[in-house]
């Protein structure tokens, strides 16, 4: 039962250091050769946490938006550092970084937005981990 306890507190402390797409939010209209700004937000962790790096991609999704095996393959629109900061002018936003991203041109209709993201995070010794988030947006 004890074992129990522990393993459900790491569990819930790993899912406490995800990152979250804060923008765009769900069903937002986007202009599909425009800039679109993406937000993610990292959340705190009690232990110690390294970044290492976020890969943010775009594809159109059209009647299978639903079906993640069916998407094609997403557009990179960036590849690189994650370097989620504190705002004092913003502070209900937590730890966050805006990437403004040059869209290449998508096409009218439902599209997503997938974000993966490597870290090392943990305990006493880190260990390399990844998330992944989505959200599905309207291109104009
Ligand atoms: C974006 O696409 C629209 C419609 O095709 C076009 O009128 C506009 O000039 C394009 N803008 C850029 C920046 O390419
Ligand atoms: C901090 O937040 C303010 C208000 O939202 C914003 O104007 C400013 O650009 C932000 N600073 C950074 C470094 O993102």
């Amino acid at each position: 039962m004890k074992s129990f306890f522990v393993l459900a507190s790491l569990a819930a402390c790993a899912l406490a250091q995800r990152m979250h797409i804060q923008a765009p939010t769900p069903g937002q209209t986007v202009t599909g050769n425009g800039t679109l700004t993406v937000e993610l937000e990292q959340d705190q962790s009690l232990g110690p946490l390294r970044q290492t790096s976020v890969l943010i991609a775009m594809n159109n999704c059209f009647d299978v938006c639903d079906q993640p095996d069916q998407w094609s393959p997403g557009i990179i629109l960036y590849n690189g550092d994650f370097n989620p900061q504190f705002n004092a002018s913003a502070p209900q936003k937590g730890h966050y970084q805006d990437f403004v991203l040059q869209l290449p041109g998508f096409q009218p209709g439902p599209a997503v937005i997938q974000v993966a993201h490597q870290y090392a995070g943990g305990g006493a010794t880190l260990t390399n981990v990844f998330d992944y988030a989505t959200v599905q947006v309207t291109v104009q």
